[in-house]
């Protein structure tokens, strides 16, 4: 990652470059080059964070995603060094964590649920659409329209 200094200033951009007219104080923002564009990103922008079980957990392979359950996601803390288990099939009763219900044989749910970790002791935002490409932390993609529009 590339670290700049945005400037408050006038930018002036020629060709691929962008020039401030004028000297001013910035802040400091990375910066990422996408498809010959500059794209700025602030540094208050939140990391995503990472599930190190993704890995050796097999689970995380699941190719499909479960059930809708709502379109926003929830905050939780979590502790550094605590395995968790994220419900993936939608249908817990303790959402976003499991609470067993992918067992009961009438039910007849081919999905099993996200064993997890987190690196910190803080709050995480958990995906509770069942349809983040990051699992079981929330990546922004319930703000699809679909997704918006399942649930009133
Ligand atoms: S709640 Fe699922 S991606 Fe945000």
């Amino acid at each position: 990652m590339i670290f700049t200094r945005v400037f408050v200033g006038n930018m002036l951009s020629r060709g691929n470059r962008l020039y401030c007219s004028q000297r001013s104080s910035g802040i400091l923002v990375k910066k990422k080059e996408v498809a010959g564009h500059i794209k700025q990103i602030s540094e208050d922008e939140p990391q995503i964070p990472q599930n190190p079980l993704k890995a050796v957990h097999t689970a995380s392979a699941q190719p499909e995603n479960g059930k809708i359950y709502d379109k926003k996601p929830f905050r939780m803390k979590f502790q550094k060094g605590k395995a968790y288990f994220w419900c993936l099939c939608g249908q817990s009763k303790s959402q976003p964590l499991c609470d067993g219900t992918h067992r009961n044989p009438y039910l007849n749910i081919k999905f099993r649920p996200i064993k997890f970790m987190v690196t910190e002791d803080k709050e995480y935002w958990l995906c509770n659409c069942k349809q983040t490409s990051n699992r079981p932390f929330c990546d922004g993609t319930h703000k699809r329209e679909d997704i918006q529009a399942a649930i009133k």
